[in-house]
């Protein structure tokens, strides 16, 4: 494999603002992407905005503006925040180009030409007045449930039931409000278990002689949707609908998921054609790294669908695709109440990028939890490791030799070689775990080089001594700022800036990790100090939250009207309702991502003597489906088998949650028996 590498991050959508879970992802991606560029890898990352479907389609109706007027203004806008927090791609292009509509046609055609495109009839719902079929999330109606009116058509958002948009009571469509018929639609499909030997072999790690590395966890849960059956992928929407239309299939358009990711090598199309790079040599030839970085959500499209479509087409295939997980905010879902749902320009009016992005560099790992950005640990984090520690030992000794020792540096101290010695290893270390997305662990390395130093200037005390022997002054100093240009190099991926000032100050080459270890020109004569990080003071997160407040609800019409309103009290049932009602503890074996449906997962659940259970359970904005997997809950077991658009379900997971905020499945502890009856 030759040292090229392709990396992208996830293509935000071209219908919403960027917030900071996508900055999350950009800043872990630029990182990685920056420090395997220092270690001389020959890297690009290519980049767009994600601008087909529905939601863009409409929303520029309704603005009364065309699409690509609506995507223009997304893509400056996502242009200038990513900007500003200094995200260094080689291209930020977009879905909606020649480049990608052309790769999205080469593909289809080549998937269609070897016998893997399959079509057939389907019904959904259709608006006669918009005169259009209608995605599950613009029906509304009164939940078939519990009779809570305005639900969307795949799950009712107060109770938790899931069921198909035709059993809504009162279906409207939610544009114009007309009722809904169902229409027959021929649609377009790729049959994925045609690649299902393929994908088992890619899914194995490189080691292994397969294709590529995932985490293991992730690879766990790609491998039991593979297991349990490849579903076809419907490919086509009907018009209208802002996208490209298929070749060969005329009113008939590639559904949005199909041609985004296409969207990487349009991108990189657009960036050859203009830099004179190899196209071939990155999607063609097959010995590029291609490496994806994305969120939790979009495994499935990632790790299943695009290899699958890239094989089938001859592209080269992914050979890595990390995956992080949520971001939240003071320990919670981000919420547009509670003012933790930020946006990137809402920060950048506040603060300075380079303290998020270390924040965020710093707890970012290889694994993909979640990843919780609490405002007070984030300034003490900041303020304890940036300012305390790196930046004050760079301002005591830079300064230093500046004011008392002519501003030249000598020949370091020989009592400090030890702690030199001991932090070159550190810097060796450091490329080794940025290529592991191990940002937290090298920028470890980094405040314990600070540390040590720390010490080592407060005991050597050079100011004592600059009267009586200016030398050893010196040559302390001299170790100390040899130090910081160790810690400048592992920063310089997460602060380029600050890396950029050290090397002004000390007069240095760009900085990388093999040449960053070097002894200083003894004589050399350095710059003036540069403040290389402020502290952050916490009024400005303050100040962030409070900006990123929605406005508060409208006041009640009347003074005795409730502060909020809730849904009258069903009549009153007497104990023995419950008797019939049979739950039982049930343990989670598999959990998936459902085509199709934002919201629900498909659990399997294994209820010990009582067998496995296939359920469909609403809560897939709040679970990541691997979260569930080994967790006790309680299955509602004799409900009903009902039959569901997306399978029939067996049983029903008890859970809470009001509208707006996130669900929470009940769950029982490990000593738990699955299969045991709960009273
Ligand atoms: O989930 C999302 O935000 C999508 N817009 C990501 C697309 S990634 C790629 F496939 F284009
Ligand atoms: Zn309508």
């Amino acid at each position: 494999m030759s040292n090229r590498v392709l990396v992208t991050a996830a293509l935000p959508y071209a219908n919403g603002s960027i917030h900071l879970g996508h900055l999350l992802e950009a800043v872990q991606t630029d990182v990685y992407v920056r420090a395997r560029k220092m270690a001389g890898d020959d890297v690009i990352f290519m980049w767009a905005a994600d601008t087909h479907g529905t939601p863009i389609e409409l929303r520029a109706r309704r603005e009364g503006i065309t699409p690509e007027a609506l995507i223009e203004r997304a893509h400056a806008d996502h242009l200038a925040v990513f900007q500003g927090f200094g995200i260094g791609f080689d291209i930020y292009y977009t879905t909606h180009s020649d480049e990608t509509k052309a790769h999205a046609e080469r593909i289809f055609k080549a998937i269609e030409a070897g016998g893997g495109i399959a079509s057939r009839e389907t019904h959904q719902l259709y608006c006669p007045h918009d005169q259009m079929f209608l995605p599950d999330r613009f029906v509304k109606g009164t939940c078939p449930k519990c009779g809570a009116t305005d639900q969307y058509g795949d799950v009712c958002e107060r109770c938790g039931a899931t069921y198909d948009p035709t059993d809504l009571k009162d279906a409207a469509c939610s544009l114009c409000g007309t009722k809904p018929e169902l229409a027959a639609s021929e649609h377009l499909f790729v049959p994925l278990a045609k690649h299902e030997a393929w994908l088992r072999s890619w899914l194995r790690p490189i080691e292994e002689g397969g294709e590529t590395h995932l985490q293991p966890t992730v690879r766990n849960y790609v491998q039991g949707w593979v297991d349990q059956g490849l579903r076809d992928w419907d490919i086509s929407r009907d018009a209208p609908y802002f996208g490209f239309e298929i070749p060969g299939h005329p009113g008939k358009y590639f559904y949005v998921w199909f041609d985004a990711p296409i969207g990487y090598i349009g991108a990189t199309q657009r960036y050859c054609d203009q830099t004179g790079a190899d196209f071939g040599a990155y999607w063609q030839s097959g010995d590029a790294e291609i490496v994806h970085v994305i969120g939790k959500d979009i495994v499935y499209f990632h790790c299943l669908f695009w290899p699958a479509m890239l094989h089938a087409a001859g592209y080269t295939t992914p050979s890595r695709v990390q995956v992080h997980g949520w971001l939240q905010v003071n320990g919670e879902k981000m919420s547009k109440t509670r003012g933790t749902f930020i946006l990137g320009r809402t920060y950048l009016d506040h603060a300075s990028p380079d303290y998020l992005r270390y924040y965020f560099a710093a707890r970012l790992g290889a694994e993909q939890g979640d990843i919780d950005l609490s405002m007070e640990d984030f300034a003490n984090r900041v303020n304890a490791d940036l300012v305390k520690k790196a930046a004050n030992l760079a301002s005591r000794a830079i300064k230093f030799v500046g004011s008392r020792l002519d501003g030249k540096v000598g020949v370091a101290a020989d009592d400090a070689a030890p702690l030199l010695a001991r932090a070159r290893e550190r810097l060796a270390e450091a490329p080794g775990l940025y290529r592991e997305f191990e940002s937290g662990r090298a920028l470890r390395l980094a405040m314990e080089i600070a540390e040590d130093f720390n010490l080592y200037l407060t005991e050597a005390a050079p100011w004592k001594l600059v009267k009586s022997d200016p030398e050893r002054a010196r040559a302390v100093c001299t170790a100390v700022i040899e130090a910081c240009v160790m810690i400048a190099a592992i920063l310089k991926p997460v602060l380029p800036g600050w890396a950029e000032k050290v090397e002004r100050m000390l007069r240095l080459q760009p900085l990388t990790f093999a040449n960053a270890g070097a002894s200083l020109a003894a004589g050399l004569a350095i710059g003036e100090y540069e403040t290389l990080a402020e502290p952050l003071d916490p009024a400005k997160l303050a100040a962030i939250i409070e900006a990123s407040k929605e406005s508060a609800p409208a006041a009640p019409a009347a003074e005795d009207a409730p502060a909020y309103e809730v849904e009258p009290l069903q009549p009153e049932v007497a104990i023995d309702a419950f008797v019939g009602l049979d739950l039982r503890v049930a343990r989670v074996v598999a959990a998936a991502a459902v085509e199709g449906s934002n919201k629900l997962l498909h659990l399997t659940l294994d209820l010990g003597p009582l067998g496995s259970r296939s359920v469909f359970s609403g809560i897939a904005k709040s679970y990541a489906p691997e979260a569930l997997i080994g967790k006790n809950v309680v299955v509602f077991a004799n409900l009903k088998p009902r039959k569901m658009r997306f399978g029939v379900s067996e049983g029903m997971v008890l859970a809470a949650g009001s509208a707006d905020d996130a669900i929470t499945v009940l769950e029982l502890d490990g000593k738990a028996r699955p299969g045991e009856r709960i009273s």
